[in-house]
């Protein structure tokens, strides 16, 4: 048993950069890169190979990409051994240990190993990925199987393999971070190829990555960088680098006896790179709701590609007396409401508090709606900090509430870019909050606002480890009485891509909870100001009835209750 696991191991971590019998390398013989693709079952002439230079104007946002989840990145004990296989110093992982997860990736992956390219002197840069044509002095790769598959079925699986990019840059510091000093350590033990030495410090992946913003980064399907160069691997590239000292860069070149080891740069022939939500933030246009940035609300429109001036915006003023009833808006199927593991975990954007839901497990149908939809997050808009403040986008007969809550969902079988093309491809269901000043029934409340302290620095997350389900969050609601019309995403690109689900009757939150929004997460009155309806029509689930009577006084309600009644409607 230990053999063959063992075997298995070596395996997994050999079998990946060596092909049987062919010998290639980078310089100085038969088989340079130039001719990797005469080596038996080599796919290096390939059209998706990997590495390419990344053109920054012409990336492309994808809102799908969203936060990664690092499972035991910070275990210690992650590194089994170092080896030099002649080609790069790689670090090989304790089996079953480190994962990866999220940031738009479409499986879980099991994390074997990683290694680093370098180039062949410190003034010859040698990461393999480019940023605008530039190369950064080294470049770190993680690479992860699709959780569950040998490495010979991930070598036949189009999403195979998983592999981050990290740059890493020299400081002007002479000082590197402890850990790097801790790892490198060690290359003077594997200056022979194929030596290997045992790692007996504690470091973890963490250690190594540093505070390089893991939000922003790079997706595009590509190959190994190293023959067979299987078309295989799903690429994640980050923006930022990891930053160590000259000397400790020298120390790699040295120990694979200054070869160029990386690979150079392959043609596009034609793919497309996107980018994570957190790299638009920071190098694109920056908007905001006050006047505190270049696109304040009513200058959206300005920004690049977005729909925000558009005719089918929202959010809308919803006018009572011109609503039409409905009757094909029937109830809704919910799947999964009460479920009490569909939330992930707690993002601040910048601009609103996140819950990110578990894929595919939260749905909607029904309601009117011509499609399946599954929820992937909800959020909230909110106002100031003081007793009176509205912050919710919609408003019905102009009053507006203090705060609203959006459950988006997207139509079942579109990714999200599709979505957002497709005038019926998102469907999100808005629910005012109104406040009280009873305690009963708040627990889920509680529980939603006391993550808030752990998320107060923007891009920050904090994982949900309670038990509460989307159920205990809209309480009582009548989920039966809505409106409904098309509409828009209410922040840029404004898509005009939402089929909107506005419920009637709020969710009541205690006034002090409600309070917690803005005074812990420093901003407030985030929501956008209502937009035209043009020559839209806003629907209704229930039948027309006399005016609202609990906004009047209840002598006043009598009174038209009789007038209605008398005067028909
Ligand atoms: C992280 O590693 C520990 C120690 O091996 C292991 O017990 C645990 O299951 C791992 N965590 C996950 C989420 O896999
Ligand atoms: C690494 O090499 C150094 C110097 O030759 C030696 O002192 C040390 O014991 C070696 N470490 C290991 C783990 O082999
Ligand atoms: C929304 O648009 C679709 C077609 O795109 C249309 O069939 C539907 O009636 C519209 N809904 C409302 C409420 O106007
Ligand atoms: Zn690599
Ligand atoms: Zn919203």
């Amino acid at each position: 048993m230990f053999l063959t696991s063992l075997l298995e191991l070596v395996c997994l971590s050999l079998c990946i950069i060596a092909v049987k019998g062919n010998d290639w390398c980078y310089q100085g013989c038969e088989y340079t890169p130039s001719h990797w693709d005469k080596l038996s079952h080599s796919q290096c002439g390939g059209e998706r190979q990997s590495p390419i230079n990344i053109d920054t104007s012409e990336v492309i946002a994808d809102s799908s990409l969203g936060v990664f989840n690092f499972i035991n990145f910070s275990n210690p004990n992650s590194m089994k051994y170092l080896i030099n296989t002649g080609h790069a110093v790689k670090s090989v992982l304790e089996n079953n240990m480190v994962e990866i997860e999220g940031g738009g990736l479409r499986h879980k992956y099991s994390t074997i190993q990683f290694h680093f390219h370098s180039g062949y002197n410190l003034w010859h840069p040698g990461s393999e990925h480019l940023i605008d044509g530039e190369r950064y002095p080294m470049e770190m790769h993680i690479v992860s199987l699709k959780k569950g598959l040998s490495v010979d079925q991930a070598l036949a699986d189009p999403e195979g393999i998983a592999v981050l990019g990290f740059f890493i840059d020299v400081t002007d510091k002479e000082e590197s971070p402890e850990k790097w000093n801790n790892l490198t350590s060690y290359l003077i033990n594997i200056t022979e190829k194929n030596s290997t030495v045992d790692i007996k410090d504690s470091i973890s992946i963490d250690d190594l990555l540093g505070d390089v913003n893991r939000t922003k980064f790079y997706r595009y399907k590509g190959s190994l960088t190293t023959p067979p160069c299987s078309e295989v691997v799903v690429w994640t590239v980050f923006q930022e680098p990891i930053k160590i000292s000259a000397h400790m860069v020298e120390l790699f070149i040295r120990t694979l006896n200054s070869v160029k080891a990386y690979r150079p740069r392959q043609n596009l022939y034609g793919r497309k790179i996107y980018a994570s939500p957190g790299i638009n933030q920071s190098s694109g246009h920056s908007w905001c709701y006050n006047d505190h940035c270049d696109y304040s609300p009513s200058h959206w429109n300005m920004l690049p590609g977005v729909k925000c001036g558009g005719n089918t915006q929202s959010p809308i003023n919803i006018e009572t007396e011109h609503v039409t009833f409905d009757k094909s808006l029937n109830n809704f199927t919910f799947t999964n409401f009460s479920n009490l593991h569909s939330m992930k975990y707690f993002i601040n954007t910048g601009h609103t508090v996140k819950c990110v839901l578990e894929e595919n497990m939260v749905a909607i149908e029904g309601g009117g709606l011509s499609h399946k939809y599954f929820a992937m997050q909800f959020h909230f808009h909110w106002g100031k900090i003081d007793d009176h403040s509205d912050g919710s986008e919609h408003s019905v007969d102009s009053t507006r509430y203090p705060m609203e809550m959006h459950i988006v969902s997207v139509r079942k079988g579109l990714s999200v870019a599709e979505a957002l093309k497709d005038s019926e491809g998102l469907a999100v269901l808005g629910f005012f909050i109104q406040v009280t000043r009873e305690k009963t029934n708040q627990k889920s409340w509680e529980t939603v606002t006391s993550y808030l302290s752990n998320i107060k620095k923007k891009d920050s997350t904090v994982e949900m480890s309670s038990k509460i389900s989307i159920d205990d969050l809209l309480g009582d609601v009548d989920l039966s009485k809505y409106y409904r019309y098309n509409g828009s995403l209410t922040t840029p690109d404004c898509n005009e891509a939402v089929v909107w689900t506005v419920f009637k009757q709020p969710i009541k939150v205690n006034k002090e909870l409600v309070k917690l929004f803005p005074s812990i997460m420093g901003y407030y009155d985030v929501y956008r100001p209502r937009q035209k309806l043009h020559n839209r029509t806003v629907r209704t689930s229930t039948a027309p009835t006399g005016p609202r009577p609990h906004l009047l006084p209840l002598l006043l309600s009598l009174l038209y209750v009789g007038c209605t009644w008398m005067g028909g409607k």
